[in-house]
């Protein structure tokens, strides 16, 4: 496995590689746990190569967010990229992704204004602005995202089609703890007991869905499922949205979707942790961590 924290080196190494195979590349920000390592697998089963990032973006993180504390294990990530075959691992520094006099930032519209966007302004400008600065040094490629960061997916898929990048984005459902927990590098943070109040955010999805397969398709109906889940384990909601799973715009009351995205970020103590479902299930499955490997 090759390392480097050069930019140009990197984009040499994935030239390199493309002259014997296709490439796959998984951007993440480290402290890798077995979601990251299933992207990775998923990787290695769409192309003969795998590259993968580890860079800490700042520019997503808002100022009262928790960049400093952000966690990072670069000695043990590198072990697990290398036990899951990654071929090239790329881990810059803040200064040679953001040049000196940088004044370049990519957004994307309207996507943005909802969920995660509405409560972390500025944060995927950022997003976008790391992710096309990852894929111009990779070049050509197969991405893989997790489901995890739905609203994420959808603003990569949008603009890369809408700046003709050359990459195929992909994405793989949510990677759950046996209990149901979606994995997160955030998850670190938590105490016992805070790990135990954290299930409410699976646990509450898992009701709605459990709902809408018995027929419930009123989005505040489903939504105050999630939030009596929530509020009952001391939970602080900062968003819970039955959405349209393409515009991923709330639904008017008066919808009765055949189709919803169901959405969550909430603070179990400090920690602020997002989880979501799209309904009816099929098009989601949990995937239990080993189990889809
Ligand atoms: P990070 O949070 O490290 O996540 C990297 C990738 O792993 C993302 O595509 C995310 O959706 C996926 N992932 C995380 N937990 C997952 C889980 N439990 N199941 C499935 N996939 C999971 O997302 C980012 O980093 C950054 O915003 C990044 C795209 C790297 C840009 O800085």
């Amino acid at each position: 496995m090759f390392r480097t924290d050069d930019p140009a080196e990197y984009r040499r190494s994935c030239n390199e590689l493309r002259l014997t195979g296709p490439v796959a590349f998984v951007p993440t920000m480290g402290a890798l746990h077995e979601g990251h390592l299933t992207l990775m697998r998923e990787a290695k089963r769409r192309a003969k190569h795998v590259a993968v990032s580890i860079f800490v973006n700042p520019t997503q993180f808002g100022p009262n967010e928790d960049l400093a504390l952000y966690p990072r294990d670069l000695p043990g990530d590198l072990d697990k990229c290398r036990s899951v075959g990654v071929d090239v691992v790329f881990t810059p520094e803040p200064r040679s992704m953001y040049l000196p006099g940088e004044a370049t930032r990519v957004g994307v519209e309207a996507l943005t204004d909802e969920l995660c966007g509405a409560s972390r302004p500025g944060h995927f400008d950022g997003v976008c602005t790391v992710v096309s600065k990852l894929f111009c040094l990779t070049g050509e490629c197969t991405a893989v995202f997790g489901q995890k960061d739905y609203q994420q997916l959808k603003v990569i898929q949008r603009m890369v089609a809408d700046l003709f990048l050359p990459v195929e984005v992909v994405g793989h459902p949510i990677v759950r703890e046996s209990d149901g927990l979606a994995m997160s590098s955030r998850n670190r943070y938590l105490d016992p007991e805070e790990r135990t109040r954290a299930l409410s955010l699976s646990e509450g999805l898992s009701r709605a869905s459990l709902a809408f397969s018995e027929g419930e398709r009123a989005p505040r109906a489903l939504e105050t499922l999630v939030t009596e889940c929530l509020q009952s384990a001391g939970a602080v909601i900062d968003y819970v949205s039955c959405a349209d799973p393409e515009r991923l715009s709330r639904l008017p009351d008066a919808a009765r979707p055949e189709r919803a995205l169901l959405a969550v970020a909430a603070f179990v103590g400090k920690t602020r942790l997002i989880d979501n479902r799209v309904l009816p299930d099929e098009a989601e499955l949990a995937v239990v961590a080993g189990a889809g490997a």
